[in-house]
Order: structure tokens, then sequence, then C-alpha cells
């Protein structure tokens, strides 16, 4: 896996220097700072100059922060002068931010939306300041994206996570039904539902489960917003009221899953013996619980992998590419992690 990894990211970046290679002579919003890239690109070199603003809806989030992390490193390693802030997830906060990295004319952006029905006046913003933007982690409409384009989305898709999250459950055994009754009954705890990650996630992993023909009982739906504290809570007060009734423990992410481990662990269940637990991110923490049996499974969402692509079409709009309507999403694969692969991401 790690080599297959290392592969793709070459082939990448061979794909990133043939294509910048190829457009050189575009224009972008600075005249002046872009021109370095293009010569850049002329040269053939991985490295890059320019200024780029970074919005992330909030700081604070665990799967956010080890992306940052990687777009950081890359941004970094290749020479660009990053600025990174935290919209505190608070839409007016991150729209002041964008306003600001405008005013000081930075080459180009990369925004995680606090909102995504924040997505109109975003990308109306970075069209009238004419600022080539790639958009990270919540995706608007093709229709929205359509509006701009030199702006482009690089993420997931998140059926794709809901799925294979239903997937881990249909691997198991007895196929989620521990006590033999001829339903998989479950609770959801859900991320931010305003999030398509999370309306996704919820829908798809069920789905998963039903077009397999599995009878399935929802006990509860409670959004925990993608906080462990929430998820830890929330899992605390369905095992208190749904008892052994509880089959299946499905968090929209890991974070959530770690917190919901802790109150399935306090109620003294067993996670693979008498209740199942999946979530999403591959996170360390959860890779770990893997590993350990304490988690069924988890999704790698491909933070790395993501801040690659999401550079590399920084690199290319910088370059002077467009995209147009309907070709604005880049999507990069999450992967189904069980105790048999988790070691090849940790
Ligand atoms: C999801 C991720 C969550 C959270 C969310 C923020 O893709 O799985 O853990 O980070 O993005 O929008």
């Amino acid at each position: 896996m790690r080599l297959l990894r290392k592969v793709t990211a070459m082939a990448m970046a061979s794909m990133m220097v043939l294509s910048m290679a190829a457009c050189g002579g575009g224009s972008s919003a600075s005249a002046t700072t872009a021109a370095p890239a293009e010569t850049k690109a002329a040269e053939g070199g991985a490295s890059g100059s320019g200024t780029i603003g970074v919005c992330i809806y909030k700081f604070d989030d665990a799967f956010m922060t080890t992306y940052r992390n990687a777009l950081q490193e890359i941004l970094e390693g290749k020479g660009y002068t990053v600025t990174f802030m935290d919209g505190k997830n608070d839409q007016a906060e991150q729209n002041n931010q964008i306003n600001n990295f405008i005013a000081q004319e930075v080459d180009a952006l990369i925004i995680n939306p606090v909102m995504t029905s924040a997505a109109d006046q975003i990308i109306a913003t970075v069209k009238d300041a004419n600022i080539p933007t790639v958009l990270i982690n919540r995706e608007p409409t093709a229709d929205q994206m359509a509006a701009y384009d030199k702006l482009v989305y690089v993420g997931c898709d998140a059926r794709q996570s809901g799925t294979m999250q239903g997937e881990l459950i249909l691997d198991t055994p007895n196929k989620g039904d521990i006590n033999g009754d001829g339903v998989i009954s479950y609770i959801m705890i859900q991320g931010d539902p305003e999030n398509v990650d999370a309306q996704y996630r919820t829908e798809f992993s069920v789905k998963a489960l039903t077009d397999a023909g599995l009878a399935v009982k929802e006990l509860d739906l409670q959004r925990g917003d993608w906080d462990r504290n929430k998820g830890q809570e929330i899992a605390q007060n369905d095992l208190a009221k749904f008892g052994d009734e509880i089959e299946v423990v499905f968090c929209n992410n890991d974070d959530m899953a770690i917190g919901a481990l802790q109150a399935i662990q306090a109620a003294e269940r067993k996670v693979n013996e008498d209740i199942y637990l999946v979530g999403v991110d591959a996170l360390d923490a959860a890779l770990n619980e893997v590993v350990n049996g304490n988690m069924t499974g988890t999704v790698l969402n491909d933070a790395k992998g993501q801040a690659a692509g999401a550079v590399e079409a920084m690199e290319a709009l910088l370059g002077g590419k467009t995209y147009a309507a309907g070709e604005q999403s880049i999507y990069v694969d999450y992967v189904k992690v069980t105790p048999e692969n988790a070691a090849d991401f940790q």
C-alpha cells in the first residue's frame, strides 16, 4: 500500500510538471508574482514562489489539523509563502479573512468553507477579485462552481466513504446482526448536518446494508458536529437508553467514534463481540483502535493525497489553466481500513 501511494504521489508530481509545462503564459491575479511559478514550470522544477492564503473552517478539528499540516508541509516545501487562518467555525469571520487576503493581493487562495451554504458568496468574492481559488473539504454544487472558471474543488466523494462504512459491517461474521433477529439495529452519530459529508455518510452507510437486502432499524440519529466529546455523550445516552439493542454504532468521523468508544467501554460492552463501531478519517488514534480490535474499521480520508491534489490544482490555476463547467471537482479516493491493512496507514 505504501508503495502504491508513493508511486501515485510520484505520478502526480510528474503530471503536475507536465501540465504546468503545457500551460505556460497564462494569466493570474497578480502577473508579477505569478511569473516565477511559470518560470519554475519552464525549468521543470518542483518548487514554487508567491503568496498563498489558506482559510480553514476551524483549527480545532482533528481531521482538518492533519490536512492543514500536510498542506503546510507541501506548500512551504515548495517555497511558497503561506498564511493559514482559523475561521473558528464562523462564516462571517472567514469572510473577513478572505477579504483581507484579497486586499493583500495573495496569488492564490485555498479555502475550506465554514458553511457549504456560503459557497455562492465565496465564489462571487474570489471571482470579483480574480484570484485563482481551490476549495477543499466542503463541496459546492457543480452549478455553483460554474460561475468562476479559475475555481476548482479538490476533495473526496462522501458517498464512497458511507458505502465503505456499510461494507465494513457487511464484512463482519454476522453482517451486523449480532442478536440474530434479522434486523441490524444501529445508532447514527452524525457530523455537522449542514455538511454534505455528514449527509452522504449517513445515507450511504445504511444504503449499503439495505442494498445488500438486509433489514435495518435506526434507534437514534443525533448530530455530534464532528466532535469527540459530543460523540461520547450521544453514545453514553443511547447505551443507557437502548442497551443491548444497539448492534452497530455508525459515526460520520473518527473523532466522534473515539468518543463513542469511551462510552462503549464505560458501559462494559466489547467492540466486535457484542457491538460494532465504525468511523471515517483514519486518524492515528482510530488506526490504533482498529489494530487493537476496539474499532471494527474506519475509512481513510486521505489528507496527504487531498493536500497534494489541492496544491497541484492551485499550481495549474497559477499557470493559467481554467476549468470548464462540470469539470471542477477533482476527487481523491477513500480507502477501507480493517485490522488487516491498518498498519499500512500508521
Ligand atoms: C470531514 C471529516 C471530518 C471533519 C469534516 C470537516 O471530511 O471526515 O472529520 O473534519 O470533514 O468539514
